[in-house]
């Protein structure tokens, strides 16, 4: 069997052409990195929990009518998605002031905000991922402004979405940043969500205790960033609990 096309690898996941036109497989990497990159290391077990954890957000939103990428799961760590061209934006949405909102306002980690704020940073690694006013986007031609209008109001529904869900198993929606890519029907472009809904791309607080259950646990040093992933799978009944991410290694018998 001719081996497959490599098309892009990102510091999360690995891009090769799709089995058929159109289409992409997504394979998700144990890789963490944080700071742009500064800080780096293997989580065993991360990419599969964020393979699962992304097909089940994506599917929650095709329930609802919210366009997105996702088509099906291929195994443990791919699944096979419609490709798209992103929008150069990650798109932010912020329940709760944390991270660098918190550190530019002077708020303090948990304040709740007067209503969801969505913000845009331009993605350019090289640059840190600036935060853009809207103004710019257009400026620059990144998206349209019946684009942006579409970005806001499908962000702002992923919100509504993700938070609801996340309630239901006692866990709070802080933050998270989404992108989103164009696919062509005739000569029209249509938006759809794109590349990963995780505990990646998202601030999760367990609402009693307060205990971080996303990517903060590793920039942070808090802990076992797998053993917080599996929690939020467990607690969306994503994995059976008897899956552990541990991952079975020879074992010297004595
Ligand atoms: N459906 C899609 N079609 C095409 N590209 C996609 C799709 N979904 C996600 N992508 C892109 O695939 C890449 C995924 O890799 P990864 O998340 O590891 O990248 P990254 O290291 O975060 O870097 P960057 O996002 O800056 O390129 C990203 O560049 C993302 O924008
Ligand atoms: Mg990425």
């Amino acid at each position: 069997m001719a081996r497959r096309k490599k098309l892009y690898e990102g510091k999360a996941k690995i891009l090769y052409e799709g089995t058929e036109p159109g289409t992409i497989v997504q394979y998700f990497k144990d890789d963490a990195t944080a700071f742009n990159a500064e800080k780096k290391d293997v989580i065993d077990g991360k990419g599969v929990l964020n393979n699962r954890l992304s097909e089940f957000f994506m599917t929650g939103l095709t329930q609802l009518g919210i366009p997105n990428h996702f088509i099906k799961r291929l195994n443990m760590r791919e699944q096979l998605v419609r490709a798209v061209e992103i929008v150069p934006l990650e798109i932010i949405v912020r329940n709760v002031a944390a991270g660098s909102m918190a550190k530019r306002l002077g708020l303090e980690e948990g304040t709740p905000l007067p209503r969801p704020i969505v913000e845009f940073s331009y993605k350019d690694d090289s640059l840190g991922d600036p935060l853009v006013p809207e103004e710019y986007i257009a400026a620059f031609g990144w998206a349209s402004q019946q684009e942006m209008d579409e970005i806001v109001s499908m962000a702002l529904r992923v919100n509504d979405y993700l938070s609801g869900v996340m309630y239901g198993v006692g866990i709070k929606l802080v933050d998270f940043k989404i992108e989103m890519g164009r696919v062509y029907e005739g000569d029209f472009p249509r938006l759809i969500v794109a590349d990963e809904i995780s505990p990646d791309s998202c601030r999760l607080w367990d609402m009693e205790t307060g205990q971080k259950l996303d990517k903060d646990v590793f920039r942070r040093d808090l802990g076992n960033l797998a053993d917080a992933y599996t929690e939020v799978a467990r607690r969306l009944g994503v994995m059976p609990s008897n899956v552990t991410h541990t991952p079975t290694k020879p074992t010297l018998i004595n």
